[in-house]
């Protein structure tokens, strides 16, 4: 296993590369969960997380749309709980079928427990300075 229990970036563009090596690791069924503040960085590293399964697609926050789909070479499910209020929001979901057609990564994960799931957290440094920290990483 390659990927360094923490590192810390200085730029958008760090955090999409940092993303982007995790894509690149990602397999079918696999589940990531994000967790950090508003505005931490989580739907940037997202966006590189997209370009590392091989997906072009311009990645935004889903904010009104619980999931979005980006196709690639394994596809990619972007989840964003933030405005989920409910349980049965959350069981609507259906994680278990969309893991079972690719992997999924899910904004705010803190509001899942999903068994085997990967488990990222970002945190504000201050500036443009964000700490990505592995707190429990891909299986494989
Ligand atoms: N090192 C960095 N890594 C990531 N984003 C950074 C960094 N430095 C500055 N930023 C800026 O911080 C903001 C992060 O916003 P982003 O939407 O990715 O966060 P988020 O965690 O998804 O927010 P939300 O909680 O609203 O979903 C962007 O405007 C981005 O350009
Ligand atoms: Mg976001």
């Amino acid at each position: 296993m390659t990927t360094s229990p923490s590192e810390t970036t200085s730029s958008p563009a760090e955090t999409e590369h940092a993303g982007q090596r995790l894509g690149e690791r990602l397999q079918s069924g696999d589940v990531v969960l994000l967790t950090g503040e508003l505005g931490a960085g989580k739907t940037t590293f997202v966006r590189g997380v997209a370009r590392g399964t091989g997906s072009d697609a311009a990645v935004a926050s889903p904010t009104f749309q619980l999931v979005r789909l980006y196709p690639g070479r394994v596809q990619l499910a972007h989840v964003d709980l933030y405005r989920v209020e409910n349980s049965s929001e959350l069981r609507d979901l259906g994680l278990e079928e969309l893991a079972g057609q690719g992997a999924v990564v899910v904004e705010w994960g803190e509001r899942l427990e999903v068994d085997g799931a990967a488990h990222l957290e970002i945190e504000h440094l201050g500036a443009d300075r964000r700490l990505i920290r592995t707190i429990r990483d891909l299986s494989h």
